[in-house]
């Protein structure tokens, strides 16, 4: 596969926010993190930082001259700490000097005086002290409590899952170059240019229409960049408009490993009743969710978490509910899949639990109670879709799910200190901002007079290759060839009032406002041959760089259609929006329309523990996703492998540690383990056939974040093989890792 900017990459050539030639007389800034996780801020001392050589500034909060202010969901979150800080790593106090190095070294000079308060670090301690964000809710279907009685089998227990660098290439880091006009121009490394082009007209006390924010491409964002760019770019922005020169900041390893936010870890209750073959009843859960020290994002990851309480499976009783639980951790942010994958680790470890106790293989419990067309959700939609049952039967199809059971089985009766284990791992996503008003975009075409062809959307090109399907979607309306479109960077000036590039939706949104407006450009040229040769409208058409009337060409390229047309005066640019139809949630009623469509698929992991040494490993994972009509399948196979080995890691072997006093320890790649490449198991992917999504962009479903939950199976499949080993272990508490050392643990002691 050849990403869009494949060849920029494999050079070092491709420019990210630290690459970008800087005007003369650009200025470094750092900030400089309180040291506590709680306590009182009583002083915040310059004087001495500032007069060593190349410091031109040190700016606090008094520095300000808008509002101190970052929140975009709650207005819980200064941009620099005044009165207390809240968690250790919070920006306390920004030096800007000539260089970075003069700023770096200038850091331990500006003195933090901090009155230290008890901290806390547990959701649950944090419940229970009443330390809440946004509300408690409560999604429910059915009633459980006349359930329960009618249940054979009832187990209940706990379940926990840890939190998740997002480890992108690139750290976050923010260029900001002060306009003529008292404006500013930012290059930021975000998902959502037009919160930071809100957030720094708000510190600045400016309008949105004096700072532009420009986006040439991410190394990467999994999330890590929807709110957590926005300080940065706030924090040059503050330096660049205060002192009138352009300003960057650029995050080391780890720096962005220490002060920014991961994947919430979740803390979580669960009850699950079944028949005695099989069929759940009734499923009860509380999930309590660390959201660090601000609302960020948590409470819409939240509501994620409660859309998903019930993984792939109808259960016509339930009771969802979730507390998002303010601690003194860095504000844990979103993250491929956005709280769902917390959900889901919660619901196979019910199914795991129940298999145990009614002496099944969670796989019969998985299938047997598998969504199928009309099932009535939690949250009051009905699946409108074949594609669980559909995409089990046939990865069963391919690689038989029985026998690869037999043969796991075989091989551990074979081996006493080696074990394998197997889980099937059935994802449904819904597809949509859960946020209604989110679930917009707009696209800005410009034909030029030689026929090449320019788009500026909303989205954000981060390596997932949003850039390649867009260019196909012009190319495909307009009847040329790929490589006449090319995508502008994301701008607020050009595309404005953007979504961010999240919630998987990017592709969908902005394909269909360029689809949009290529056909409004489709449609005058179209027109004005027309009146030109006095063909019937409906027979002409463009095709492979051609004007053709019923399908034949008539002589006519793409490049003379386009001069001829300029030279005629018709206009060649056009801009459309899109909004997806058919959206509405009411959150009184927690009921409503919240997704588009639901993104589907099903894997089987295979996984071998090594008993002496504890380690193991995943052997292989086979699945089969239901892209629709893909727009382009070498872009999404990259994303469902890369997604599935992010999904792996979360499970498998990334473990997040903090110290007692609430900072993180594990913060470079060589504490944190992400899966290397001898991790990296056998994959097979396939598409699912005959598979079309009316309301997708040209049929296709989109990619993103729902193979990230395959990942979920590597758990399980470890799980199923210790069973192996120990058929008594104890299911009423998993805790996601299950790292080497836990393997370890769980066999020897
Ligand atoms: Mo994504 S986790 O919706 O930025």
């Amino acid at each position: 596969m050849k990403h869009d900017d494949a060849l920029l990459h494999v050079r070092g050539a491709g420019h990210f926010v630290r690459d970008i030639p800087v005007p003369r007389g650009t200025l470094h800034a750092a900030p400089v993190p309180s040291p506590a996780a709680h306590g009182k801020l009583r002083a915040v001392e310059t004087a001495k930082a500032e007069a060593l050589p190349g410091v031109r500034a040190v700016f606090t909060a008094a520095d300000i001259p808008g509002q101190n202010q970052v929140g975009n969901i709650v207005p819980d979150e200064p941009l620099l700490a005044s009165g207390e800080v809240h968690y250790a790593g919070q920006p306390v106090a920004l030096v800007v000097a000539d260089s970075l190095d003069a700023a770096r070294r200038a850091r331990p000079f500006v003195e933090v005086e901090v009155e230290p308060l008890p901290a806390v670090f547990d959701p649950r301690q944090a419940f229970a002290r009443g330390e809440t964000i946004g509300l408690f809710r409560t999604f429910a279907l059915g009633d459980v409590e006349e359930a329960w009685p009618r249940c054979p089998v009832v187990v209940s227990g706990r379940a926990d899952s840890g939190g998740q660098e997002h480890m992108y290439l690139e750290t976050q880091s923010a260029l900001a170059v002060p306009r003529d006009d008292g404006g500013l121009k930012v290059f930021s490394a975000t998902q959502s240019p037009t919160l930071v082009q809100r957030t720094i007209a708000r510190v600045l006390g400016l309008a949105m229409h004096q700072v532009e924010v420009d986006v040439p491409r991410l190394g990467g964002a999994f999330g890590g960049k929807e709110d957590q760019a926005t300080s940065w770019a706030a924090l040059a922005a503050l330096a660049a408009f205060r002192l009138g020169r352009p300003v960057k900041i650029v995050l080391d390893r780890r720096e962005d490993a220490s002060w920014t936010g991961k994947r919430h870890p979740y803390s979580s209750d669960y009850k699950i009743g079944l028949t005695g073959d099989g069929r759940i009843l009734a499923y009860e859960v509380r999930f309590y969710q660390n959201a660090g020290a601000c609302a960020d994002l948590s409470p819409a990851i939240l509501e994620r978490t409660l859309f998903h309480a019930t993984g792939s499976y109808f259960i016509p009783n339930v009771r969802a509910s979730a507390a998002s639980c303010r601690t003194h951790l860095p504000p844990f942010t979103a993250f491929r899949g956005f709280g769902a994958p917390q959900a889901m680790f919660v619901i196979e470890a019910a199914i795991a639990h129940a298999a145990a106790a009614l002496g099944l293989p969670p796989a019969d419990i998985q299938r047997r109670n598998l969504l199928r067309r009309d099932d009535e959700l939690p949250y009051g939609m009905r699946l409108e879709s074949d594609s669980p049952a559909r995409c089990w039967e046939e990865l069963d199809r391919r690689h038989g799910l029985a026998s690869l059971r037999a043969r796991a089985d075989a091989f551990n009766r074979g081996h006493a200190l080696t074990k394998k284990g197997l889980a099937v791992m059935p994802v449904c996503f819904g597809i949509s901002f859960t946020t209604t008003l989110l679930n917009q975009a707009a696209s800005l075409v410009h034909v030029y007079a030689d026929g090449s062809v320019g788009v500026s959307t909303a989205a954000v090109e981060m390596g997932q290759g949003v850039n390649r399907k867009i260019r196909r979607v012009a190319a495909r309306t307009l009847g040329v060839e790929v490589d006449r479109v090319r995508m502008e960077s994301t701008n607020t000036a050009r595309v404005a009032n953007t979504s961010p590039t999240a919630a998987s939706s990017a592709a969908d949104l902005n394909g269909h406002a360029t689809r949009l407006a290529c056909g409004q450009i489709l449609n005058r040229l179209k027109q004005a041959v027309v009146e030109e040769r006095g063909f019937p409208a409906d027979e002409l058409g463009i095709e492979n760089e051609e004007v053709t009337r019923a399908g034949r060409p008539i002589g006519l390229t793409w490049e003379k259609l386009v001069a001829w047309a300029y030279a005629r005066r018709i206009p060649l640019s056009a801009y459309a929006h899109y909004a997806t139809p058919g959206l509405h949630f009411d959150k009184t009623k927690e009921k409503g329309r919240p997704f588009a469509y639901h993104a589907v698929g099903t894997a089987v992991v295979e996984a071998t523990v090594d008993g002496l040494r504890g380690t193991p490993k995943i052997d292989s994972v086979k699945i089969v996703h239901d892209v629709g009509r893909s727009l382009d399948p070498p872009t999404d196979l990259g994303q469902v492998e890369g997604a599935l080995l992010q999904g792996v890691g979360w499970m498998t072997c990334e473990e997040l540690v903090y110290s007692a006093e609430g900072k993180i320890l594990t913060d470079g790649l060589s504490t944190y383990k992400v899966p290397d490449i001898g991790d990296i198991p056998e994959v097979a992917v396939a598409f699912l056939e005959d598979s079309d999504q009316p309301s997708g962009i040209l049929g296709s479903k989109t990619v993103g974040e729902p193979p990230f939950m395959y990942g979920i199976g590597a758990y399980y499949a470890i799980l199923d093989a210790l069973r192996a080993f120990r058929p008594g272990l104890p299911l009423a508490f998993l805790q996601a890792p299950w790292t080497a050392e836990r393997t370890f643990r769980t066999l020897r002691f």
